[in-house]
């Protein structure tokens, strides 16, 4: 082992000690799933296993989001490792984040770096989790592979973390064009975290060139925010259009039911954003008030595809009929796929510097979403971006996929921010 290494692994470690006991208290949720091939040769003992540490929100508000990780994680473990190669085999172990929490996410990545000896870190659906454990990843080489924070800035921070999900850059700079075709004035409503922050950004960015005029913007607090004030300020400046970001799930459907409750959809205000507003899982449950919204993004499991058909069918088949994946399901789903791509190049005996540079050629013209690769320049995701309509279809509001916007996108914000 390489000295920097070996230092990095005893600093940590003293670390680590001292939260032994907070660790405790909290008890955090560790899930060890042991699948592999070794069941289907009977091969010997000598075989070969990747461990691959999952960190997801287990608890707390955000655990409808973790599920959707966890569930896309095991959906496909289960249905791929048998394609591993020959005595190769996942330790898959899962850890509890809590929530958008960086100090937790920092104490467990450490433990899974230096008490688990992980290959691979991934998980995590909250930006400021991802970027607390950067610094890691960098100094202890272990590959981190985003299956949803997406924070513009978060790769920059270390050459061993790539993205499979997003920027929202990525959906939010096209629709802001879009928009400035169709409405003259725009109210912009967002979380008051960095997602929100960079849709408020790539929003006004896309409107203005396009023409646009914002008459007014608001961040929102992420913790328990009372959605009315802020939709009575809005229908009170009266604009066309409400370009609005809230993480995916319970705060994007209250965000929706205040729109309702008064009355901005009868106001003629238009409500537009990107597709965390109305992610599949949650569009059932959300009322009436999302019909006719626009959102726009790179998955949908109302499209027409034959990928995410499969997926969709797989997902229920193994979840149950009425629960549809989200985004976040499909980003595990994917995260998993480029781990395992990586494992099976290099036969399972993995080596970080060596995984990074596989990472930089990873296609997948079938994934759930449509085609995907990642930018061997910036080992972010390049994809599709699609316009929907939330509409009834057989009696269920979907995400109905009306046009392809743009075609194998690469992040609009690192485009325009090259060095020269
Ligand atoms: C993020 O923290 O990066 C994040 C969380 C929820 C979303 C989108 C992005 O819906």
């Amino acid at each position: 082992m390489p000295v920097t290494r070996r230092r990095f692994l005893a600093k940590v470690a003293v670390g680590a000690e001292k939260q032994k006991e907070t660790q405790m208290k909290a008890r955090p949720i560790v899930t060890k799933l042991l699948i592999g091939a070794v069941m289907l040769c009977a091969g010997p003992l000598a075989a070969q296993t990747v461990k691959v540490g999952f960190m997801s929100t287990f608890s707390g508000p955000g655990a409808a989001q973790g599920d959707q990780l966890d569930k896309g994680t095991k959906l496909y473990l289960k249905l791929n490792s048998g394609k591993l190669p020959q005595g190769v085999k996942i330790d898959l172990i899962s850890r509890d984040d809590t929530g958008a929490n960086p100090d937790v996410a920092k104490r467990v990545a450490q433990e899974l770096i230096v008490r688990d000896k992980v290959q691979f870190l991934t998980g995590f659906v909250w930006t400021p989790n991802a970027a607390a454990i950067a610094p890691l990843t960098a100094e202890a080489k272990v590959p981190y592979i985003s299956m949803n924070a997406a924070g513009v800035n978060i790769l920059n921070l270390s050459p061993y973390m790539a993205r499979v999900s997003f920027t929202l850059w990525q959906s939010v700079y096209p629709l802001g064009q879009w928009a400035a075709k169709r409405f003259k004035r725009a109210y912009i409503a967002v979380s008051d975290f960095a997602p929100g922050h960079e849709s408020e950004e790539a929003f006004t960015k896309g409107f203005k060139e396009g023409g646009g005029k914002i008459i007014g913007t608001v961040r929102i607090p992420l913790a328990n925010p009372d959605f009315v004030p802020y939709m009575q300020r809005i229908k009170d400046a009266n604009p066309d259009v409400l370009f609005a970001f809230n993480p995916a799930g319970k705060q994007a459907t209250a965000m929706m039911k205040a729109y309702g409750d008064l009355g901005l959809d009868k106001a003629g205000i238009k409500y537009i954003g990107p597709g965390d507003l109305t992610t599949d899982e949650e569009l059932p449950g959300m009322g009436a008030a999302p019909l006719r919204l626009i959102p726009l993004h790179h998955c949908s499991a109302a499209a027409f595809r034959q990928a995410i058909k499969t997926f969709v069918a797989a997902y229920k088949k193994e979840y149950g009929e009425k629960l549809n994946p989200g985004f976040m399901a499909v980003g595990a789903w994917d995260a998993m796929d480029l781990i395992f791509y990586a494992i099976r190049a290099q036969k399972g005996k993995v080596d970080p510097d060596k995984t990074m540079e596989l990472i930089k050629n990873y296609k997948n013209p079938n994934s759930p979403r449509g085609p995907i690769a990642i930018d061997p320049d910036t080992r972010d995701i390049i994809q599709n971006e699609y316009l929907r309509e939330v509409r009834k279809v057989g009696g269920q509001l979907a995400n109905v996929e009306i046009e392809t916007i743009a075609t194998q996108l690469k992040d609009p914000w690192k485009e325009f921010n090259k060095k020269k």
